[in-house]
């Protein structure tokens, strides 16, 4: 079973790799400003995650499991501890682009939105303004899941 947790600097290489072997960009990867997971399963990073956190939401980035070990969970094991982290930053929202894995974030909770809600709830996102330099926004697809904040030990 896939162990997830935060990456060291020598992760990060791999994480790369796996990202780029999946036609998934890897620029600003690692950065201090963001929050990042990996998994890693007998040695191997078989998994990543990260986080882009603006005020009071945040935009999934870099979400990528290994070919061999996809539909057993995993996806979403990386995506619950994104929630988990966002919810402990005060986001309401969380959001994610993604033209490759809809039906992943239809199935974790998201609803179809706007690219252009996404930029404008998130404009200084890297990945939105990496986006918007790109002129990618017009034709990426852009999904919201609402987040309940954390509950209140008593
Ligand atoms: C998207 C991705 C991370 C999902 O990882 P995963 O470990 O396979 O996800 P899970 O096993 O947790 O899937 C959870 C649910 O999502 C849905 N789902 C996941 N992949 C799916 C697919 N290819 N087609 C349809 N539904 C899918 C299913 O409902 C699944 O539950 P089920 O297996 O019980 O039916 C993985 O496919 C991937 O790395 N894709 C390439 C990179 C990418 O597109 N990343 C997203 C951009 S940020």
């Amino acid at each position: 079973m896939a162990v997830v947790r935060k990456p060291t600097t020598l992760d990060l290489a791999a994480f790369k790799a796996l990202l780029a072997a999946n036609g998934q960009r890897t620029e600003d990867l690692g950065a201090p400003a963001g929050f990042w997971l990996v998994a890693h399963e007998s040695g191997a990073l078989v998994g990543g995650a990260g986080l882009e956190v603006g005020k009071g939401a945040a935009l999934v980035r870099s979400l990528v499991v290994h070919e061999k070990l996809r539909r057993q969970g995993l996806g979403s094991a990386l995506l619950e501890a994104l929630v988990d982290e966002a919810q402990k930053r005060g986001c309401d929202w969380l959001y994610a682009f993604s033209t490759e894995a809809p039906d992943f974030f239809k199935a974790m909770g998201f609803r179809e939105t706007t690219p252009a809600e996404l930029a404008a709830t998130l404009p200084e996102a890297p990945q939105v303004k990496l986006y918007t330099r790109l002129k990618w926004l017009e034709t990426e697809r852009a999904f919201r899941r609402d987040i309940a904040p954390p509950v209140q030990a008593a």
